[in-house]
């Protein structure tokens, strides 16, 4: 069970950028915060929606076969399962994420920036 927590606070214990941090679970989502800065890279979730939500900052999200989704801070979007995406900040964004506990959020691409779901839930959740 995760304690009762803010998102500032949460956001707060963010060092790496493009690093989610599993800050609850809502039967078979997760919901994380993080901190992004600059491209992140094109992938998709075949089985998986992805919610994005702006806390601070301005997130380009490049879509393929349409045009980019920019969020300002309150603002959220969904992307379909499927659906070839890129998000990108010019400069430091803070968002919430929603997203299935089986989302990899490189979805079908290891890459450099691939972080594993054991890296991304808080220390006191870690199986040891
Ligand atoms: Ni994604």
């Amino acid at each position: 069970m995760f304690d009762k927590t803010t998102i500032s606070a949460e956001l707060a214990e963010v060092t790496e950028h493009w690093t989610p941090r599993v800050i609850g679970r809502v039967n078979d989502q997760y919901v994380k915060v993080a901190k992004l800065l600059g491209e992140f890279v094109w992938h998709a979730h075949d089985n998986e929606d992805e919610l994005f939500w702006v806390v601070s900052g301005r997130l380009r999200i490049q879509l393929e076969g349409r045009d980019e989704v920019v969020l300002e801070p309150g603002e959220f979007f969904v992307v379909p399962r499927g659906m070839r995406h890129n998000p990108v900040a010019d400069s430091e964004v803070e968002i919430v994420l929603i997203e299935t506990v089986t989302t990899t959020h490189t979805g079908d691409v290891v890459h450099e920036k691939t972080v594993p779901i054991e890296r991304q839930l808080p220390e006191n959740r870690r199986a040891s």
